[in-house]
């Protein structure tokens, strides 16, 4: 595939991400994280455009925030960075290596298995990671932290189906399968 065509995906995948960021946070209240879409994008950048190209889509994401107010609720990444989210989205930047790496222990391509291992790496694993560096941060307990994260499962699993569907449409015609 050519270098213009790759860039032009990466910098698609990119701009999603950021108009994910537009559509308002549901605040939760009894922990400092709100529900937000723009984890979908994340999903969709790894399921897309595979290990390489996605861990580059949501690093320039993170670089475009360093000048602009891209996250959801318009923070920028130093903000987010020095906030109870930075485990996330730190957590953010693993997703499409997990998701690559867990494809290719299991290199099936069922709807079912698919959307099994973008919920292990777009959800499990960003949500356990947010949830450790949450609690660091609040310097609260491990558990409390994780339990109340359980909370983000119910959407998380849904983006995650809803990334799958996309997925499933559209890897094909981006070369992917
Ligand atoms: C930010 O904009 O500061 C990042 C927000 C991170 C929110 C996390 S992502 C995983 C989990 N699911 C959600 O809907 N919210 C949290």
């Amino acid at each position: 595939m050519n270098r213009t065509k790759s860039l032009v995906q990466v910098a698609l995948m990119t701009t999603i991400i950021i108009i994910l960021g537009l559509l308002p946070a549901i605040p939760l209240g009894f922990i400092p994280v709100p529900i937000v879409l723009q984890n979908m994008g994340i999903m969709l950048a790894a399921i897309l455009l595979g290990a390489k190209k996605g861990s580059l889509a949501i690093l320039l994401f993170l670089i475009v925030g360093l000048f602009l107010p891209v996250f959801t609720g318009g923070s920028t990444t130093l903000v987010v960075f020095a906030g109870p989210t930075a485990g996330y989205v730190f957590a953010w930047l693993l997703v499409p290596l997990a998701l690559a790496g867990l494809r290719q222990l299991l290199p099936f391509s069922q709807p079912l298995i698919s959307f099994a291992l973008i919920w292990l790496s777009g959800v499990l694993l960003v949500d356990v990671i947010g949830a450790v560096y949450l609690a660091h941060y609040t310097n609260a307990p491990l558990l409390p932290s994780l339990l109340s994260n359980l909370a983000f499962i119910p959407g998380d699993t849904i983006k995650a189906a809803i990334a799958t569907l996309v997925g499933i449409r559209y890897r094909k015609q981006l070369g992917l399968d």
